[in-house]
């Protein structure tokens, strides 16, 4: 599991919902870098898109505890636990945290590398993420020239942990990152908790195959 993230200065990620700078590059590399892929954010984060929705071409996994939470194409889930039984359907390196702080905190144990775009700038933040330059198992194992917005010098940084906590990864969804791969509004009822928590107790082993069977998606589609 990776995170994508773009910090100032003091590793401000954020300000009053929403992010300190918006770096078309940086975007351009958001884009790139995720798409086809399995997200996974707060609800916070989701809030901050464009009409508070779902990123198209990717499969979103919200975090959200008020029961009964839906969101026309993404995935609640309810709790972190909930979060990583469902992603053991995936590849972990198909899966990237993408924000916000709440969630980089919880779940930067288990991310076994960090693209941080590095913003020399300070920004005020609100919301910060752990400075990993002064995280002993974390270690820069690549960075980009450094580059210019609007006066802003920034840099796309990769930073690799040695020692992240084990996830249990299948990866039986091959064909499911397809279908995201083709930027269609999948899930237009949503995913609940607690639909989740029903795919979860069934059985089925590919979250694929339940999305088909229960008409989530369309085989056409896929
Ligand atoms: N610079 C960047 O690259 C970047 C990227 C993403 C976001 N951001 C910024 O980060 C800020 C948002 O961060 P944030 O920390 O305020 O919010 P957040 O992490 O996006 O979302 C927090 C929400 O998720 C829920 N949640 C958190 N952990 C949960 C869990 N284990 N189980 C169930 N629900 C859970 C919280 O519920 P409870 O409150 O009930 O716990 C809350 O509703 C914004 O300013 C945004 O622009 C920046």
């Amino acid at each position: 599991m990776k995170l994508i993230v773009a910090v100032d200065n003091n590793w401000g990620i954020g300000k009053d919902g929403d992010l300190l700078l918006s770096i078309p590059e940086d975007m351009k590399f958001f884009r790139e870098t995720t798409r086809g892929k399995v997200l996974v954010m707060g609800y916070n984060t989701l809030l901050s898109f464009p009409g508070g929705k779902p990123l198209p071409g990717r499969l979103n996994l919200v975090l959200n505890n008020e029961p009964g939470c839906r969101v026309k194409g993404a995935v609640v889930c309810e709790s972190i636990e909930q979060l990583f039984r469902l992603l053991g359907n995936f590849d972990g390196g198909d899966v990237f945290v993408i924000g916000g702080g709440s969630i980089y905190r919880q779940l930067l144990p288990w991310c076994d590398t960090a693209y941080i775009t590095k913003m020399r700038f300070d920004g005020d933040a609100d919301t910060f993420i752990p400075n990993l330059d002064e995280a002993e198992e974390w270690s820069v194992v690549s960075e980009s020239e450094m580059m210019e917005h609007d006066g802003v010098l920034f840099s796309f940084v990769t930073y690799r942990n040695s020692a992240p906590k084990p996830l249990a990864f299948r990866a039986v969804d091959g064909t499911l990152a397809q279908y995201f791969k083709k930027d269609m509004e999948p899930l237009p009822d949503g995913f609940g908790s607690e639909d989740a928590e029903r795919f979860l107790s069934d059985g089925e082993p590919s979250l694929e195959a339940y999305l088909l069977r229960e008409s989530y998606i369309k085989p056409q589609e896929v």
